[in-house]
């Protein structure tokens, strides 16, 4: 937890390098933010070509009169390292800092975040604008927090890149022999005699193996996380008391925040739910915004995470780029502090006058204003924050997790067979996330990294890649009580994407009391239903045919030559359960699916009424419950009324009081 402001951390993106020679500006900033509650800003996250306009000649002192003139009006930094973007002198001069596109093409000098992890130059000339940040800022009190870079992401496929990975293989496989075995090589003559002859999946090369497809993302990870631990080494070194966070991308599947959270001291993500749409009901974005959170709270447990960007009102980069409704800004930050976020955090202060992102919302619009609508929502959640105060650094305790793990998408990605272009993983794991959020059940999202032990119920969707571990893992959680579901696509390879030989799902087999004998791809006008206990619910995608091994059967196919077999399954396995639902089901049956496990587990269970969302964050004695109604009625909800569009925000003490916050 950051300690300082007292408060929750609320401000934003804050580029002044865009206004150094426009009079003024700064003061009327720094008044309207105070106008706004604004108690912190990131800074630095592109000044680079402002600290440093010429190689080697550097110039802190507008940063430092800024990071100054904000700490004597109470305004805290969140001090980013430039490396996001690189200035145009040094890709000029070291061209071998651009990146290489997947067609083998060094790509030319443009936009950010395309740096080469693996340029040596690179991270000698990043080393040197770092050090001297963290040495001049390094134990400043106005600085409460280090931004690595920026939303790091991305592939490099240039010759450096290839050769470390062909280290990083060796590593991996000690021999060619293991590597051939693992990658299953022999298949289409494609066997390698050294590690010398890989080459990084280029687009006109290696497309079929897909152990070499899930290492080289797996490399990517290691190398960005290399990468951003060259950054980290330097600050700790030169500030070591001051925590560390890097800007994550909720979902975002080009890296591993599995394993790329490790060094971080606070997890911290941007946040962009695409609000308003037209192919979804407005509770359903939220439930896409809170699954996100949930995977932030899931890296550091009982530990609050902070959103680090999110848009007043709209972006300029989807296909369409609508405002946010009156009040949904205020609601969905106090949707991030309800799921365990100490700030709110706006990408941006100010808009940009130009270039890409002029058409980005702001707190702050070209107006100059601060009697806009958007402003006047910022300044009203400004003090809804202050009068929360108490919220800050209490924790989400949830029983339940849903299994959505990086590397399993990658590898269900890679595969061909059954749908290829459309096996929905993160759909699947939203689904069932969402089916608990409609109980009112928090869920940490988790990936198969993660300790289960904690947990009553894991739900892991589509669990298609298991690895020794994780299926030991399982296999104690289940025998020591706990409730483990399974879906259809479980258990099929291992972390080599080799599968498994003896049937499906591998080594959990017994866990669950089943075996997947064949796996029906249906087109989308094809129907068949989950029938459980003479209810039918839909059923698309997938349909795996299942012979019971010991489970029992709780519902089965409608239809088809396969109508009548087992598609839903309980086992009891040690002091446990595991449920397998061997097919793709909407959201009705996804709920189903959760009431009658609930019911056979003896755990009362009631829907929350349609378009509320509920979290809770505990302190000692003392929960806060969070009501949000993305409705358009009035809804009664645990004795409380939530307006159309409201959120409401109840105290509850242990010794039974409770009172209305908000
Ligand atoms: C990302 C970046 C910001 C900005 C926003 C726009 O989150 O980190 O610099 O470009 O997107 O939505
Ligand atoms: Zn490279």
């Amino acid at each position: 937890m950051i300690d300082l402001p007292e408060g929750f951390i609320y401000g934003g993106d804050y580029n002044p390098e865009q206004w150094l020679d426009e009079p003024g500006i700064i003061e009327k900033d720094i008044e309207l933010m105070k106008k706004a509650g604004v108690n912190c800003v990131t800074l630095g996250v592109f000044s680079w070509a402002a600290l440093e306009r010429y190689e080697g000649h550097y110039s802190f002192d507008w940063l430092d009169k800024i990071i100054h003139t904000l700490y004597d009006n109470g305004i805290y930094t969140v001090l980013a390292t430039p490396s996001g973007a690189k200035p145009v002198w040094l890709a000029k001069k070291y061209p071998q800092t651009l990146r290489v596109e997947k067609n083998g093409v060094r790509e030319n000098y443009r936009g950010r975040h395309n740096h080469c992890m693996q340029s040596k130059i690179y991270r000698q000339k990043v080393g040197k604008i770092v050090t001297r940040l963290a040495e001049r800022f390094g134990s400043d009190p106005a600085v409460i927090l280090w931004h690595i870079s920026n939303e790091f992401g991305g592939e490099c496929y240039c010759d450096t890149c290839a050769t470390a990975f062909r280290e990083w293989l060796k590593k991996r496989y000690g021999t060619i022999e293991r590597l051939n075995h693992e990658w299953w090589t022999a298949f289409w003559s494609h066997s390698f005699t050294s590690f010398d002859q890989i080459d990084p999946p280029y687009e006109n090369g290696e497309y079929s193996i897909m152990g070499l497809l899930l290492d080289w993302r797996r490399f990517t990870t290691w190398s960005t996380l290399d990468y951003m631990k060259s950054e980290i080494d330097i600050i700790r070194k030169y500030s070591p008391d001051k925590p560390v966070t890097t800007n994550f991308m909720g979902c975002y599947d080009g890296l591993d925040y599995a394993e790329l959270n490790e060094p971080l001291d606070v997890i911290s993500f941007d946040s962009y739910p695409t609000w308003g749409n037209d192919s979804e009901p407005l509770w359903h974005t939220a439930a896409a915004a809170s699954f996100d959170y949930a995977q932030m709270r899931g890296y550091r447990k009982q530990q609050p995470f902070l959103l680090m960007e999110n848009t007043p009102c709209q972006t300029n980069w989807k296909a369409v780029n609508k405002l946010k409704r009156p009040g949904l800004q205020i609601m969905a930050g106090l949707q991030a502090v309800a799921c365990g976020s100490d700030s709110v955090q706006y990408f941006q202060w100010r808009k940009s006058r130009g270039s890409m992102e002029q058409y980005h919302g702001a707190v702050v619009d070209h107006s100059g204003r601060d009697d806009t609508r958007v402003f006047k929502e910022v300044a009203r959640l400004g003090e809804i924050l202050e009068s929360l105060k108490e919220i800050k650094g209490t924790s989400s305790f949830a029983k339940t997790a849903v299994i959505y793990d990086t590397q399993v998408r990658w590898a269900i990605d890679g595969m061909v067979g059954f749908r290829k272009y459309d096996m929905r993983y993160l759909e699947n794991c939203q689904r069932w996330y969402r089916a608990l959020l409609r109980y009112g059940i928090e869920a940490d999202v988790v990936s198969t990294k993660d300790d289960l032990s904690d947990y009553s119920l894991v739900i892991a969707p589509m669990l298609y890649m298991t690895d020794d571990a994780l299926n030991d893992k399982i296999r104690a959680f289940v025998k020591n009580g706990g409730v483990f579901a399974a879906t259809h696509l479980t258990g099929y390879v291992n972390e080599n994407t080799l599968n498994y030989l003896g049937g499906f799902p591998g080594e959990l087999t017994d866990v669950f009391g089943i075996r997947n004998d064949e796996t029906d791809a249906l087109y989308p006008n094809d129907k068949n239903d989950l029938d459980i206990s003479g209810r039918k619910y839909p059923i698309g995608g997938i349909c795996e045919l299942l012979t019971l091994a010991g489970a029992e059967e709780l519902g089965t196919y409608d239809s088809d030559f396969y109508a009548g077999t087992p598609a839903f399954t309980v086992n009891s396995f040690g002091k446990g359960r595991a449920y397998y639902i061997a097919a793709e089901l909407d959201d009705d049956g996804a709920q189903k699916v959760i009431s009658s496990m609930f019911e056979k587990e003896k755990i009362k269970l009631s829907p929350l009424p349609e378009g509320i969302e509920r979290h809770v964050r505990s302190g000692e004695d003392v929960d806060y419950v969070f009501y949000f109604n993305y409705s358009s009625g009035r809804r009664l909800v645990d004795d409380q009324t939530v307006e159309p569009m409201s959120v409401r925000i109840v105290r509850r003490k242990a010794d039974g009081s409770v009172s209305l916050l908000f």
